[in-house]
């Protein structure tokens, strides 16, 4: 055996493993978050840690062979967005005599993002949140995005198992904490909603999402799934109810759903956008919803970037100028977030160091004694990821025969939407220009939907009647949008200030 010491920021430990074994696999067993945008198959060059007398390695592409000593990269701050804004809906709760099983019922609503999980406990006798809870989606070891996670499914025997626990098991531990603290049982817990996009609930709920990921991308389910608390897994009274919002299709999932449902708006026509791995585009034009799903691909995750890192201590997150940046911790730059990219490259096109094209005049660094900087494949991938979320809204805009001049509104989802930058967006054209000024983060609308759906029935109401009026539009059927992808990787200058 092979004695592995792992040091991280404010712990240590050792461990035994047998030769053969990678470290990444060792660190996974372990349960040590660790950056694995492409899930361990040596193509990103992320999962970098250091060996002590040995300097950087892969850890997936490292298989110790005598005892070592690993230490750690710095652990990932996670902002996760939880509160209600004023943007969405806060609707009264309506099932206080619902006729419950225990005495002190306890209602969970949970969101289940790619990156990370919102888990919000409410008294259901009151309405009442008792407290919000959120933390980094332990399947982020097998990849940053869900098809790095289906391949995980896919080329692993007990793949699909391993991903369901571990989701299961990190949310039996916040569910655990809370019944403890507050003198609960696990009987009380009665009635979860979850939402989630199309491949995490197909995790969650152990059903092979492989079809998802394969043309023509028909998931196992987009119904709303109903488990009885036994089946479900989770740490629950065994005759509860365990809810997952309907899908609206493979890429387009119960998230979107409750986020749309969720928004308060009084807007006829607006447009609802949440960018990560992909893209998920809905334009609603008065009672009618188009959605559409573009690969906006990993750039914003780091990943497919020189020097792109997740938003951990070290990764540059703001960016105005030479000498003019934030780093996350506060510490010297190691690296770039996706804030931190799309800053860069919209002040590199107002200096003209980018030109129409893409093409960069020379590698710009930020920091050129660490070499931390932009090279010419980074101004790509960003030109693939800009131009496929905006030619989606363009597409949405044709086939609801609207045009920019039409819409009222941009609203922007999630984490990403949130932490960006929208004048930056907008200079590199990830976000239309033709929309400036009428663009709002609204901040986490898919766990906030999670909660109205737990809270209150008119919500259950407004989802099913948003998921009748939705159609679902598949880019890869709509010839124009190939061509609008090629139009749009140019960039189109427009002025910071
Ligand atoms: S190279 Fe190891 S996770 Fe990507």
């Amino acid at each position: 055996m092979l004695k592995i010491k792992i040091v991280g920021s404010d712990s240590e430990k050792i461990i035994e493993s047998s030769a053969g074994i990678s470290l990444l696999e060792v660190l996974r067993k372990e349960r040590v978050a660790i950056y694995t945008p492409c899930g361990g198959k040596g193509t990103c060059g992320k999962c970098r840690v250091k060996i002590k007398d040995e300097g950087e390695v892969i850890a997936c592409k490292y298989f110790p062979e005598k005892d070592i000593e690993v230490v750690l990269p710095g652990e990932e701050e996670a902002n996760i967005l939880v509160h209600q804004t004023e943007y969405l809906e806060d609707l009264p709760y309506s099932y206080s005599n619902y006729g419950y099983l225990t005495s002190s019922p306890c209602g969970v609503a949970i969101d289940i993002g790619t990156t990370t999980v919102v888990i919000y406990f409410l008294n259901l006798l009151t309405g009442q949140i008792e407290k919000i809870s959120s933390f980094l989606n332990p399947q982020k070891l097998f990849g940053a995005d869900v098809i790095s996670r289906i391949n995980h499914c896919q080329e692993n025997e007990d793949g699909l198992k391993v991903l369901q626990m571990s989701i299961i098991d990190a949310l039996n531990f916040e569910l655990d904490a809370f019944r403890v603290i507050n003198g609960l049982s696990r009987e009380n817990y009665e009635k979860i909603i979850i939402v989630g996009n199309t491949t995490m609930l197909h995790l969650l709920l152990g059903e092979d999402p492989l079809s998802i990921a394969l043309a023509p991308f028909k998931p196992k389910f987009t119904d709303s799934q109903i488990r009885n608390g036994s089946s479900s897994l989770l740490n629950i009274n065994g005759s509860g109810e365990v809810t997952t919002l309907p899908c609206i299709s493979a890429f387009v999932g119960a998230d979107i759903l409750a986020g749309m449902s969720a928004m308060k708006v009084t807007n006829r026509n607006y447009l609802f956008l949440d960018i990560g791995t992909n893209g998920e585009i809905a334009l609603i034009k008065g009672d009618e919803i188009f959605t559409c799903a573009t690969a906006a691909g990993p750039a914003f995750e780091g990943a497919n970037i020189s020097c792109g890192m997740g938003a951990v201590s070290g990764a540059v997150s703001l960016f105005s100028g030479p000498g003019k940046y934030q780093v996350i911790g506060n510490c010297y730059p190691v690296g770039v977030c996706g804030s931190g990219i799309v800053d860069i490259v919209a002040y590199l096109l107002d200096k003209e160091l980018i030109d129409e094209t893409g093409l960069l005049k020379e590698t710009f660094f930020i920091d050129p004694e660490r070499r931390v900087g932009v090279v010419q494949q980074d101004i790509r991938e960003i030109q693939l990821a800009k131009s496929a979320i905006y030619s989606g809204v363009k597409i949405l805009l044709n086939v609801a025969g609207l045009s920019f001049g039409d819409i009222d509104a941009l609203y922007l989802a999630g984490g990403f939407g949130n932490y960006i930058s929208i004048k930056s967006a907008v200079q590199i054209g990830l976000l239309p220009n033709e929309l400036k000024g009428k663009i709002y983060p609204v901040g986490n609308s898919a766990g906030i939907g999670a909660l109205q759906y737990l809270k209150s029935d008119e919500f259950v109401e407004k989802t099913v009647s948003i998921l009748k009026n939705t159609r679902y539009i598949e880019l890869s059927d709509i010839d124009e949008f190939t061509l609008e992808f090629a139009l749009n990787m140019d960039f189109t200058p427009v002025r910071l200030s």
